[in-house]
C-alpha cells in the first residue's frame, strides 16, 4: 500500500503524519513550530521529523509516495514559495524547492485551509460528497472549495480564501492589509476582540459582564460564558455566527456545495455554534443553494490538514 507523510505546519505546532492511500493515519506526531526561529530552522527540523518517521516504520525516503506540506497563509504553487504567512511571519520563503533537493522525494504544497478541505472531503464529513466548501475557524479563517475530490486553487493558488471577505467596510483591521474581514470578527481571535471591546463599552456603561473576570479571555472562554447566559458573551457569539452564516451563505452562492463542513479549533463549540449557524444560513444563501447544502462539523478534527497534505502527495 502507498504511504506519504504530511505535514500541516501551524502558528504553534508542526503536525506530521505517515498516511497510507486509503487516508488512514498509521502513525503522527508533533513538535512545537518555534515561529521565531525562522524558516531555515523550521524547514530543516520537518525534514528531521520526516526522516525519524520513515526510520521509526523501517521505510526509505524513497519508499515514500512523497511528502505535502500545508501551509498557513498564501503561497504560490506555481514556483513553490510561501508568498505571505502573516502568522509565522514568513514573506517569500521558498518551501518545496530546499526540501526536495534535501529529501529528493516528490514535494506538493498547499494553503492549510485547503489542505484541510481536501482531508476533510477525502476521509472525513465530506466523504462521498463532490461539492464541498470547508472553513476553518481558528486564529484565522479559512477556507477551502473541493470538487470532484480536487482543491479550487484557482490562478495563483488563492482560491477558497473566505476568511478575508470583506464583511465591514472600514471595519476592524486584517492582518491581509485590508479592513473588516470575516476573519477579523469570526474566527476565534475576532471572539476575543470583539469580548474585549464590548466589555469595555459595558464597563464605562456601568454593566456587568461575567467576562471581566476571565483572566485569560479566549473563545473557549466566551463560548463558556455565553452557555452560561452571560448576555455580553451571547451579543459576541451571536455576532460572530451571524457574520459567519452571511459568509457562508455568500460563498454557497457562488460554490452551490452539498456539504459545508466547518472545522478549526472554534468548531468545537459545538451546538452553540452549529444551531444558530444552520438557523442563519438560509436569510444569505438562495432558497435552492441552502436547500442543497448541509452544514457539519468537520470529523478529522486536527488531523484533517496532515490527512489532506498527504492526500496531494498521493
Ligand atoms: C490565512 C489563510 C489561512 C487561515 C487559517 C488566514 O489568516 O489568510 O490563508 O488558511 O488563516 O490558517
Amino acid at each position: 500500500m502507498r504511504k506519504a507523510i504530511g505535514i500541516d505546519l501551524g502558528g504553534t505546532f508542526i503536525k506530521a503524519a505517515l498516511v497510507d492511500q486509503e487516508g488512514a493515519i498509521l502513525y503522527k506526531e508533533e513538535a512545537p513550530t518555534l515561529a521565531e526561529r525562522g524558516p531555515d530552522d523550521i524547514l530543516l527540523r520537518i525534514e528531521q521529523m520526516i526522516r525519524d518517521i520513515a526510520a521509526k516504520h523501517a521505510l526509505q525516503i524513497s519508499d515514500l509516495s512523497g511528502l505535502g506540506i500545508a501551509i498557513p497563509g498564501f503561497i504560490d504553487d506555481a514556483t513553490g514559495v510561501a508568498d505571505e504567512v502573516v502568522n509565522i511571519g514568513w514573506r517569500n520563503v521558498a518551501v518545496r524547492e530546499p526540501l526536495h533537493a534535501r529529501l529528493g522525494i516528490h514535494v506538493a504544497m498547499e494553503n492549510d485551509a485547503n489542505a484541510a478541505a481536501l482531508g476533510e472531503a477525502w476521509a472525513g464529513a465530506g466523504r462521498g460528497r463532490r461539492f464541498a466548501l470547508c472553513v476553518t475557524l481558528g486564529t484565522g479563517v479559512g477556507g477551502g472549495v473541493v470538487i470532484d475530490g480536487k482543491v479550487l486553487r484557482g490562478a495563483n493558488t488563492m482560491a477558497g480564501e473566505i476568511g478575508h471577505m470583506v464583511m465591514v467596510p472600514g471595519g476592524a483591521p486584517c492582518n491581509c492589509g485590508h479592513h473588516g474581514c470575516l476573519e477579523t470578527i469570526s474566527s476565534a481571535t475576532g471572539v476575543v476582540r470583539l469580548a474585549r471591546e464590548g466589555l469595555a463599552r459595558a464597563q464605562a456603561a456601568g454593566e456587568s459582564s461575567a467576562l471581566a473576570a476571565v483572566q485569560d479571555l479566549t473563545a473557549a472562554a466566551v463560548f463558556a460564558a455565553a452557555e452560561a447566559g452571560d448576555v455580553l458573551a451571547n451579543a459576541v457569539v451571536d455576532e460572530a455566527i451571524e457574520t459567519l452564516a452571511w459568509g457562508l451563505g455568500t460563498a454557497a452562492n457562488v460554490v452551490n456545495p452539498e456539504v459545508i463542513v466547518v472545522g478549526g479549533g472554534m468548531s468545537r463549540a459545538g451546538e452553540r455554534l452549529f444551531a444558530p449557524l444552520r438557523e442563519a444560513f438560509p436569510r444569505y444563501a438562495l432558497r435552492r443553494v441552502a436547500l442543497a447544502a448541509t452544514i457539519v462539523p468537520a470529523t478529522l478534527g486536527n488531523d484533517a490538514g496532515v490527512v489532506g497534505a498527504a492526500r496531494l502527495a498521493l
